[in-house]
């Protein structure tokens, strides 16, 4: 859930925790366990929250601890678990720990930092670049040092390898803990710990400082900033505490490699990791086959399967636009539900929706490329401000179609919830899975992407034109998309773009 988009309470045009609070019914109806809830500490603003300045605190504009209090309570009489987003990589410029830093090499704070003196040549210490493109440096001129950033310079990264920095965040864990967070979504789980000696990476390509973030970051091998092993260390301290409190670690496991994702969550730290693949792939089947099996192996039931996020173009625009990207992101889904791990839905995808549409001018995620268009506000109901807000959102954007909000769907059964909630429900009547090994039921070619686990089936036409499979005798559906049809006994006709599972307990 990305709060300033999901519901606002007080007409100030920002998302906050009471309206959570007030859309528990919802989310407890469609049939979900667990909210991961965005940054809303105080903060501001640079990165939307991702840039903290107070760990144990509420902004404002987001309400205040007792909301906060309030929002747990109401999400566990519903049976619902509330996930707080950590950002230990780096926090805000405007943290006191960094304003106490920038007052000279010898504040108490000054080593809670990455800190360097210039390269031989005046310019920044080595060659790492942020993920948002351009020297990862920032030169702090009182002292002549520059200090290190892999996102905004407001986003100075913390340094792990200082333990005092490590116990400030057990303290941080435990504050949540103790108000009763089901666990935390880290925040650029990966790159926590730098190289000791900060050494340069490898160049492997042109480096532009113009070109797209992606481009850039391509144009290194990852070497000495990003996945160090060290980082490890963190996790396992972390799981320990989050142990005592029966809570979750789930990583922003940002690795495109399965290997890579396997050596982030080994299972003795985070206890899941999302993989992060199929956010970044065409809808091309073999490339479908391959990000769904590629890290099943290795990382088994820590995977976190998620079609979108509040960081890339949501799925139905990805995957087509309209009604067939929605088609194919429910399709998606339907496959992620009995893999082994953990689907996770993205605010409003239960909805179809697709971006929203953002005017130029309101453009407002500091990021190249940007991220607004998934972030726009839920629209709840028809009319202007789609019932978000009463007064005018922070990120201005296109109305929405009436057919497109919470309102006109909840309860239509032809609606996009309704299949959504649907889905949950079938899995919820499937018998466990953990124990079942996945067997791949497709052969490894053709349109159809299917497997079993023990009694379960799922089956799933990729493709533009209707396909058939085989199911056992006896088997029942458990659930289906709008185009699927029992052909004969032992037999599914799955129109382009569909999706089933069925049961067999014969
Ligand atoms: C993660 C967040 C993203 C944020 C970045 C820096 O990737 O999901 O929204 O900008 O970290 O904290
Ligand atoms: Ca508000």
């Amino acid at each position: 859930m990305y709060i300033r988009s999901f519901a606002d309470s007080n007409g100030d045009g920002i998302g906050d925790l009471i309206g959570i609070h007030d859309r528990l019914d919802y989310l407890a109806d469609l049939g979900i366990d667990f909210v991961w809830v965005t940054p809303f500490y105080p903060s501001p603003m640079a990165d939307w929250g991702y840039d903290v300045a107070d760990y144990c605190d509420v902004d404002p504009r987001f309400g205040t601890l007792d909301d906060f209090d309030t929002l747990i309570n109401g999400a566990h009489r519903r049976g619902l678990r509330i996930l707080v987003d950590l950002v230990p990589n780096h926090s805000s410029d405007a943290h006191p720990w960094f304003r106490d830093a920038l007052t000279g090499p010898d504040s108490d704070h000054r080593d809670y930092y990455i800190w360097a003196a210039p390269g031989p040549d005046g310019g920044p210490p080595n060659n790492w670049i942020g993920y948002f493109g351009g020297p990862a440096w920032t030169l702090d001129e009182a002292s002549g040092q520059y200090y290190m950033h892999l996102f905004l310079p407001e986003q100075p990264d913390l340094n792990w390898r200082n333990p005092a920095v490590v116990e400030e965040f057990d303290r941080i864990l435990r504050f949540w803990l103790d108000r009763g967070v089901g666990g935390f979504r880290i925040d650029v789980a990966g790159a926590l710990v730098k190289d000791d000696l900060l050494r340069s990476n490898p160049q492997i390509g042109p480096w532009d400082p113009t070109a797209d973030r992606y481009e850039q970051w391509l144009a290194f091998d990852h070497l000495h900033d990003v996945f160090q092993p060290e980082s490890h260390d963190v996790f396992r301290r972390w799981r320990a505490i989050c142990d005592e409190y029966d809570a979750y670690l789930l990583g922003e496991t940002y690795h495109q490699d399965p290997q890579g994702l396997a050596d982030l969550v080994p299972g003795d730290g985070m206890h899941g990791g999302f993989w992060f693949a199929p956010m970044h792939i065409d809808w091309e089947v073999d490339k479908l086959r391959r990000v769904l099996a590629g890290p099943i192996d290795l990382v088994g039931e820590r995977l976190l399967w998620a079609a979108g996020s509040h960081d890339v173009p949501r799925s139905p625009t990805r995957f087509g636009g309209g009604d067939l990207g929605r088609e194919r992101t429910l399709v998606l889904n339907v496959l992620f539900s009995c893999l082994p791990g953990v689907p996770v839905l993205y605010q409003g995808e239960e909805l179809g929706l697709v971006d929203g549409r953002v005017p130029e001018e309101a453009v407002l995620d500091p990021v190249d490329n940007g991220r607004d268009g998934c972030r726009t506000p839920m629209p709840w109901a028809p009319g202007s401000g789609n019932g978000f807000t009463s007064g005018e959102a922070w990120l201005r954007s296109e109305q929405r179609a009436d057919n497109e909000t919470a309102h006109a769907q909840v309860g239509e059964p032809d609606s996009w919830h309704s299949r959504y909630a649907g889905l949950l429900v079938a899995l919820g009547t499937l018998p466990d899975l953990v124990y079942e090994p996945l067997v791949w039921t497709d052969g490894g070619y053709g349109p159809v992407i299917a497997y079993r686990r023990g009694p379960v089936g799922v089956a799933a036409n990729t493709a533009s034109d209707e396909h058939h499979v085989e199911i056992p005798a006896g088997a029942s559906v458990a659930y289906a998309t709008p185009g699927v049809r029992v052909d004969g006994e032992r037999r599914l006709a799955l129109a382009a773009h569909n999706a089933a599972i069925w049961v067999d307990l014969s």
